[in-house]
């Protein structure tokens, strides 16, 4: 049995913080410990506390003047396109043809694979990222080489093969038959194995013909524990096509609809220009809509208004994410500094509680997982991230003059970077200490 207590600045949310003084929405240590048993955090509390019930034998890491907060929750990336980000001059159709589709191509290679899943997973750790949702490449190969390299690090994961049949390239397409195969294959194999979830990927309306997303639809039926994912509203040339291709859709929310693809279950990347009825649709049915604002902002998708979706008389559940490689950068911290800046667009303000809380209990929440992961609570999986808000000679500068936490959070939201992550626990086990590069 392995006993670890950590010692430094503890954070932790109860519930999505209202204002910048609603200090009941977290619980906050100056001198704090975290005590880990065999994975799990077994007590958190003051240092003092949580040493006294702490038997002779465990070993404590100081980690003080840090902040000690939940490992950050990524809701939507794609680990196939490492290669892809920074891609010069495209919206995104063209975008996808000219750069995403050949890349992913390359993902039939198991070896190429592998090699992909381990540099993306080692990048996410260095981020403070210990949890993500992930799309794989069409190939079922590509599924089993990030579920093995996810399992072999002990990280939760929620992830799936893209399902696409139509409007690609021939070496990025499937059939719904062998779509259909492959995920009740990899569901078998990798749901539930440790701490690996699946999620049934059709990669959006336009590369489905309605018989894989009749066959999509099939297996949310058969699997309702298990998440969906795709990209809903992204763009307006996206969406008009998804309307010529399904004439007979309200709007492209109905497409999903008609499909069973709705649900609690279900996280819908961007949503960016949905129409009233359509975020009603997605408030009714519980359904997830992923922020991913260095994306949204990178291919000129457009502004997604965070406090109207929140702000509604029936709110839509909200989630955040890098969406690499559309998204330009692993950190959740930057992610939401861009987050932070597109809300500012549409004249409204997320505060920097509410920006932590959204990138940990938030989007484990959104994942149906804060019995798991995005908090310190005691049973909880120990997914721990240690911030250093003096990372860089600019950050050390600035924090001369910071006084309050929300000051030091702004601060590591809007400077912050892999440089502020000083380390990272998976299941308890440092992680970003241990990375080889
Ligand atoms: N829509 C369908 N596929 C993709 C993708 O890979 N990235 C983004 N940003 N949008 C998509
Ligand atoms: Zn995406």
């Amino acid at each position: 049995m392995t006993t670890l207590l950590l010692r430094g600045r503890t954070l932790s949310f109860r519930r999505w913080p209202e204002t910048i003084d609603d200090a009941s929405a977290y619980a906050y240590e100056e001198d704090g410990g975290v005590l880990i048993r065999d994975g799990a955090i077994v007590a958190c509390g003051s240092f003092a506390d949580v040493r006294a019930m702490t038997g002779d034998g465990a070993r404590v890491v100081d980690h003080r003047p840090n902040l000690i907060v939940p490992g950050f929750v990524d809701c939507h990336a794609h680990y196939p396109q490492m290669q892809v980000i920074a891609s010069y001059g495209a919206e995104l159709l063209e975008w996808l043809n000219r750069y995403t589709f050949p890349a992913e191509s390359k993902f039939v290679d198991a070896q190429h694979a592998r090699r992909i899943a381990r540099l993306f997973l080692d990048e996410l750790v260095r981020h403070g990222t210990t949890s993500v949702a992930a799309y794989c490449s069409v190939h079922r190969q590509s599924a089993e080489a990030f579920f093995a390299e996810a399992h072999d690090r002990n990280m939760l994961t929620v992830a799936g093969k893209v399902m696409m049949d139509r409007n690609a390239p021939e070496g990025v397409l499937d059939t719904p038959q062998s779509s259909y195969d492959d995920t009740k294959a990899l569901i078998a194999e990798w749901h539930g194995k440790g701490r690996q979830h699946y999620a049934i990927t059709p990669r959006f309306a336009i590369t489905s013909t309605p018989e894989q997303m009749e066959m999509a639809g099939a297996l949310c039926r058969e699997h309702p524990d298990l998440h969906m994912q795709t990209h809903l509203s992204e763009n307006d040339a996206e969406i008009a096509f998804t309307q010529e291709l399904y004439p007979w859709s309200k709007d492209y929310t109905d497409v999903y609809e008609r499909y069973g693809l709705v649900g609690p279950r279900a996280l819908f990347g961007h949503c960016i220009h949905l129409s009233e009825r359509e975020a009603d649709s997605l408030s009714q049915s519980g359904s997830v809509a992923v922020f991913c604002p260095t994306s949204n902002l990178f291919l000129g998708s457009g502004l997604f208004d965070y406090q109207r979706y929140r702000g509604r008389e029936n709110p839509v559940r909200i989630a955040s994410a890098t969406d690499v490689g559309g998204g330009t950068n692993y950190s959740m911290l930057r992610t939401m500094d861009e987050g932070y800046k597109v809300i500012a667009l549409n004249g409204e303000k997320l505060n920097p509680f509410q920006s932590f809380w959204q990138i940990t209990r938030g989007n484990a929440e959104a994942l149906s997982l804060a019995d798991h992961i995005g908090t310190l609570e005691i049973g909880t999986d120990a997914d721990i991230t240690v911030l250093d808000a003096r990372a860089t000679p600019v950050m050390r500068l600035r924090m001369e003059t910071v006084e309050t936490l929300a000051e030091e959070l702004f601060l590591l939201q809007t400077l912050g970077d892999d440089r502020a992550v000083a380390e990272v626990y998976v299941a308890g086990r440092p992680a970003k200490s241990d990375l080889s590069l």
